[in-house]
């Protein structure tokens, strides 16, 4: 809606979302970055997602430890520190008024002086946004089980590529959702070209063999949903085993499932042409679904927000 409309009563017209951006508040269809940014034209950027469930931040903590290490690996600097970033994120979220958002903070290298190529010359800028809760896939479909490829493109190396510095180097994702489509599925996995499995487009990935849990420990973002699975299943005497998956042993998972921020703990039930176990979500998938969920009521992953 553009601003000169009237909203109807009653609906916060900032309700789509609200940016943060050379220090002012604005409504999201109004957030603009300058074309020079090299966060925009090189990939020179890290970032950083905490959802907002219930009025309250989930891990924020830990979503700021990381962005601070990814900042430090790319030689940048934020221009605040991590309680400034956190009140400017309550701040775009209380002026949206969402109880369920999607929130977003981006540090880019920034603009170089004219005629400059030197990265050390930029001065790097600040970000941040809130927008309504996204889903990998939403709880309907999470019913049925999303159907997943392998894909035949190779994660970006990790040696080129950090993937632990959460980034937008994504061609080979995005590459590999269109051959996933192209081959009727709905979802990608990458592996590392060795035959190891690696991630997904914003998204860990676990499989469940024999009763206990694998997922990849190199070539990933170290997600906090992850973290929070991790957690989770010990409270469960699960068994996590952090090390190396191979494509040949998720062929053979008694179930899988997906992690991430944007739609919590989600299950695969078909991968290629074959279904996963029974060809529905499988009960460790689900109770760790239920705990995942449930964590978010309250306790100490919850920091509640203010909204005035
Ligand atoms: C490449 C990649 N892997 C994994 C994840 C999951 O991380 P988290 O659980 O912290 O959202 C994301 C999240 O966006 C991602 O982009």
């Amino acid at each position: 809606m553009s601003q000169l409309e009237t909203p109807p009563e009653g609906l916060n017209p900032l309700a789509d979302g609200v940016a943060f951006i050379d220090n002012e508040y604005m409504p999201i269809a109004e957030a603009r970055i300058p074309l020079t940014d090299w966060g925009f034209l090189r990939s020179d950027v890290t970032y950083d997602v905490v959802a907002v469930w219930g009025g309250g931040f989930f891990r924020l903590r830990d979503h700021l430890d990381r962005f601070f290490r990814g900042i430090g690996k790319l030689r940048m600097a934020a221009p605040h520190d991590r309680d400034g970033i956190a009140a400017i994120l309550a701040e775009c979220v209380c002026r949206s008024g969402l109880r369920e958002a999607y929130v977003e903070m981006i540090l880019t290298r920034g603009t170089p002086p004219p005629g400059s190529r030197d990265p050390r010359a930029c001065e790097n800028r600040f970000y941040a946004m809130a927008i309504p809760y996204v889903w990998i896939a939403p709880p309907e479909k999470q019913e049925q089980g999303l159907h997943m490829i392998i894909s035949g493109v190779p994660r970006i190396a990790p040696e080129s590529v950090d993937p632990t510095v959460k980034n937008f180097h994504w061609g080979d994702m995005v590459k590999g959702l269109f051959e996933a489509y192209e081959r009727g599925g709905e979802t990608v996995v990458l592996t590392d070209g060795k035959g190891n499995i690696t991630e997904g487009p914003g998204f860990n990935l676990f499989a469940s063999i024999g009763g206990r849990l694998v997922t990849p420990a190199g070539g990933v973002l170290l997600g906090i949903t992850r973290k929070t699975v991790i957690e989770l299943a010990a409270s469960l005497n699960v068994k996590v085993d952090v090390g190396t998956l191979t494509e040949r042993e998720l062929r053979q998972a008694d179930e899988i499932f997906i992690s991430s921020t944007a739609g919590g703990i989600m299950p695969v039930t078909r991968l290629d042409d074959n279904v996963v176990g029974d060809g529905g979500p499988g009960p460790i998938t689900l109770r760790l679904r239920q705990m995942y969920w449930d964590a978010h009521d309250g306790g100490k992953y919850v920091t509640r927000i203010d909204y005035g």
